[in-house]
């Protein structure tokens, strides 16, 4: 039996229910692009809210983190990974959590307690020593010599705020070594195994810790690590997961896996990643923008490397080794098995788009750096926007031959083009910027004015959920529950001329996304975002996340006319309005 299933029937048989995995995009999250960890789905039940199958629960939740792509290659890093969960909601605490924990390694696993190495929570000014758990684990016979106190590594919060608590982890000692009398945290022979965190409490964005209506557990454990663990290689692509992957991309390529490790190992994870993205319900296709640019990423490094091992690129090596990954995975998620034949399009789709440009691409690559010349912003941006080569393809590139990359100035470059490419696709100018006009320009400052505005007279909650502008009228969606009353049409009508006949300034702040999400600043998907965005002010009216134009003063707008106010979709209504 394998590690998932041995896990989940050990919690079930403490009475927990399995839930199913939730899809790889989060559904009802728009600050993060992916899951990252178990608990993201189950976010609203640590905060209080009642959860349909109880208060003890368990599951197994695929997770992808792609913060460290230039890290994958080594042997522990993953872009995907399955996280192995129990919850308890306001349920039982530490003494069972990591009674179970225990019982689960050293009955279950039958991984001798003299190899664990555990951390609990040191104490701070807001929250005392985790004595409790302390005691727990020495009960259970670890010596005081392999418990370490620590403060920062043993408080857990995903991001900045949100539910949290103290921790205790347990770690392992992987290695071959006589084990030392004394856990060191730093000695990277002990690895981290489980994570059971102690969730009672809430971090506010201002920093203020509270407690929670519950008192709740959260643990995660990595299958792939724990996999390689209990399997005794200190490779993870050695283990079971990976091997018959690893040895089908050996077979393909007709090369060795020692002295080719590190480009096997990218098409295999990458390859498996792309697999889970491309299957997800949320339909993504590769793209330019957000999760789409992922998975775009995810198959060109993959494809650069397959190349690098000679591998025949418009051969099916792809189609074989997502077969492979489709089949090892299946009978767990059901939507690899729905989206096969989508999950395979996906990637020949997306191998034969970056086909056409690579080899000319590389040719330009070599045209650049026969000088030995560093790459600058612009040539770096030029061979992503016509080569469609993606920065980590160029600083690889450059690095192998000892060249660097101005990798912030491709960023900034990145960022603009995203703006206008955005503000594009979004309608706002008929014909992307050739459309970008004196009467564009108005209607789109119009716009955020009758945001504020349908704000002050309808309801704080509006918000716009899309906007299109030609040169005669702009068009406004937002959400509301009902027809706007007359009354409602004259006010918001006249309070847009009221600003506009006020001369308000319109100004332009550009700052790091948090601060203006913080500033309280209107944007529609704070995700698609950069990091450094741009926010327009209306005198002190309106703030909003934009990339522009805009005019400079209201009093250039003219009059602001509602011609008409429709249902656009359910709880969406759509105002049409023009300047005169
Ligand atoms: N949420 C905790 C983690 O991801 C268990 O480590």
């Amino acid at each position: 039996m394998n590690l998932k299933d041995e896990y989940i029937n050990f919690f079930v048989s403490k009475g927990h229910k399995q839930i199913p995995s939730a899809p790889v995009v989060p559904e009802n999250d728009p600050s993060v692009l992916f899951n990252t960890a178990g608990m993201q789905p189950l976010v609203p039940y640590l905060m209080g809210e009642n959860h349909p199958y109880g208060t003890r629960l368990c599951d197994y939740q695929k997770c992808v983190r792609t913060n460290d792509l230039e890290e994958v290659g080594d042997t522990t890093h993953h872009t995907f990974f399955e996280m192995l969960g129990n919850w308890s909601l306001g349920d039982y605490f530490k003494e069972e959590s990591i009674t179970w924990s225990f019982e689960f390694l050293t009955k279950v696993l039958h991984i001798p307690k003299e190899r664990l190495g555990i951390t609990v929570f040191a104490g701070n000014d807001l929250i005392d020593f985790d004595e409790v758990s302390y005691n727990i684990w020495r009960r259970l016979g670890i010596p005081e010599s392999r418990i370490v106190k620590t403060t920062e590594d043993n408080f857990w919060i995903a991001g900045d705020t949100g539910p949290c608590g103290s921790d205790t982890e347990i770690f392992y000692f992987r290695s071959d070594d006589e084990i030392p009398k004394n856990f060191d945290i730093k000695d990277e022979r002990f690895v981290e195994i489980w994570n059971n965190v102690f969730m009672q409490y809430y971090k506010d964005a201002e920093g203020n810790i509270t407690e929670l209506p519950k008192k709740n557990v959260d643990t995660g454990m990595g299958v792939e690590r724990t996999t390689a663990i209990l399997e005794g290689v200190n490779d993870n692509y050695l283990s079971s997961i990976w091997k018959d992957v690893i040895d089908l991309i050996v077979e393909i390529s007709g090369l060795p896996y020692e002295g080719h490790e590190k480009s096997m190992r990218i098409i295999a994870d990458h390859i498996r990643t792309s697999v889970f993205i491309a299957a997800d319900p949320a339909g993504i296709k590769p793209s330019n923008t957000d999760q789409g640019y992922i998975l775009r990423r995810l198959i060109r490094r993959a494809i650069r490397h397959a190349k690098q091992l000679n591998i025949d690129i418009n051969s099916d090596w792809d189609q074989q080794i997502a077969k492979l990954i489709l089949k090892k995975y299946k009978s767990y998620y059901k939507e690899l098995e729905d989206n096969y034949d989508v999950v395979l399009e996906v990637l020949k789709n997306e191998k034969i788009k970056f086909n056409r440009t690579l080899e000319k691409g590389l040719r330009e690559f070599s045209k650049f750096t026969n000088n030995k010349q560093d790459i600058d912003a612009t040539t770096a941006f030029h061979l992503y926007d016509t080569y469609g080569f993606p920065i980590e393809l160029t600083v690889e590139l450059a690095n192998e031959m000892n060249l660097k990359v101005d990798e912030d100035g491709f960023k900034q470059k990145f960022r603009e083009h995203q703006e206008l490419s955005r503000t594009a696709s979004q309608g706002k100018f008929k014909g992307g910027l050739a459309g970008n006009g004196e009467m564009e320009t108005k209607y789109h400052t119009a716009t955020h004015l009758l945001n504020a505005a349908l704000k002050q007279v309808v309801d704080q909650n509006v918000h716009q959920k899309g906007s299109n502008i030609t040169s005669e009228r702009m068009r406004f969606d937002f959400s509301c529950d009902h027809k706007l009353s007359e009354e409602e049409k004259k006010q918001v009508e006249n309070l847009v001329n009221l600003w506009i006949g006020e001369g308000l300034e319109v100004t332009k702040k550009e700052m790091p996304k948090e601060e203006a999400i913080a500033s309280g600043a209107e944007c529609m998907f704070i995700e698609k975002y950069p990091d450094i965005v741009t926010v327009y002010s209306i005198g002190d009216i309106s703030h909003e996340l934009c990339g522009g134009p805009h005019v400079k003063n209201t009093k250039e707008l003219g009059t602001f006319k509602i011609q008409k106010e429709e249902a656009s979709s359910a709880g969406v209504r759509r105002i049409k309005a023009t300047l005169e």
